[in-house]
C-alpha cells in the first residue's frame, strides 16, 4: 500500500474527535490498516492512530518487539484496535517519557494510569478484552488519546520535562521514569 504523510502538532485535524467505525465499515478498513502499518514501520514508531494520517476514524495500531525509542520497555503484542473503550482500574499513576510521531524530535514526561482494561475489535470484528499495566497501558492511552484530539503535551503536568530528544539525555538519566500512587 503506501507510506502516508504523518500530520504534525499544529494541524487542526489532530485536535478533532474521530468517528466510531460502523459495523458495515469493517470490511472496508483493510487499506487503511495497511497504510497505518506501512507508515508506522517506516517511521519506526510504537503506535499510530488513524487521525495522524488524516483519517478521522476510531482505529489505532500499536505494538513492537523492541523499539529503539523505548529500549527499556517490554514487548507489546502487535494490535489493530477498532472502536476502543478504556477503563482505568485504580488510582495508581505512572510517570514516563513519551514521544509521538506527530511531535517529532521531542519527548515529555507524561502521567498515565498504571492499570488499564481496554476493549475493542480487531480488523475481522473479533472482540478484544485485555487487562494490562505499565508501558502497554501507556501506549494504549497515548494512541486512544489521538482519537479524542489529545496530544501528549496536553497531558503533561510539568513543562520543564518537555524538550528536544537530543537535549534531554542528561535529564532523562537523572530523572528515570517512576511509578507512583496518588
Ligand atoms: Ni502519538
Amino acid at each position: 500500500m503506501a507510506v502516508r504523510e504523518i500530520l504534525k502538532m499544529g494541524n487542526p485535524q489532530l485536535l478533532q474527535v474521530s468517528e466510531p467505525v460502523a459495523e458495515s465499515e469493517f470490511s472496508e478498513l483493510g487499506d487503511l490498516v495497511t497504510d497505518l502499518i506501512d507508515t508506522m514501520t517506516a517511521a519506526e514508531g510504537a503506535g499510530l492512530a488513524a487521525p495522524q494520517i488524516g483519517v478521522m476514524k476510531r482505529v489505532v495500531i500499536f505494538g513492537f518487539e523492541h523499539n529503539e525509542r523505548y529500549p527499556d520497555a517490554g514487548s507489546v503484542p502487535f494490535t489493530v484496535l477498532i472502536n476502543p473503550e478504556l477503563e482505568v482500574l485504580d488510582h495508581e499513576v505512572q510517570y514516563g517519557w513519551e514521544g509521538c510521531l506527530s511531535v517529532p524530535g521531542m519527548r515529555g514526561m507524561v502521567p498515565r494510569a498504571q492499570n488499564l482494561r481496554y476493549r475493542g475489535f480487531t480488523l475481522d470484528g473479533t472482540p478484544i478484552d485485555r487487562t494490562v499495566d505499565g508501558f502497554h497501558a501507556r501506549v494504549v492511552q497515548h494512541e486512544c488519546d489521538h482519537l479524542d484530539g489529545i496530544l501528549y503535551p496536553m497531558r503533561m503536568e510539568d513543562m520543564s520535562y518537555f524538550g528536544f530528544e537530543d537535549q534531554l539525555r542528561d535529564m532523562a538519566s537523572s530523572c528515570p521514569a517512576q511509578s507512583t500512587t496518588t
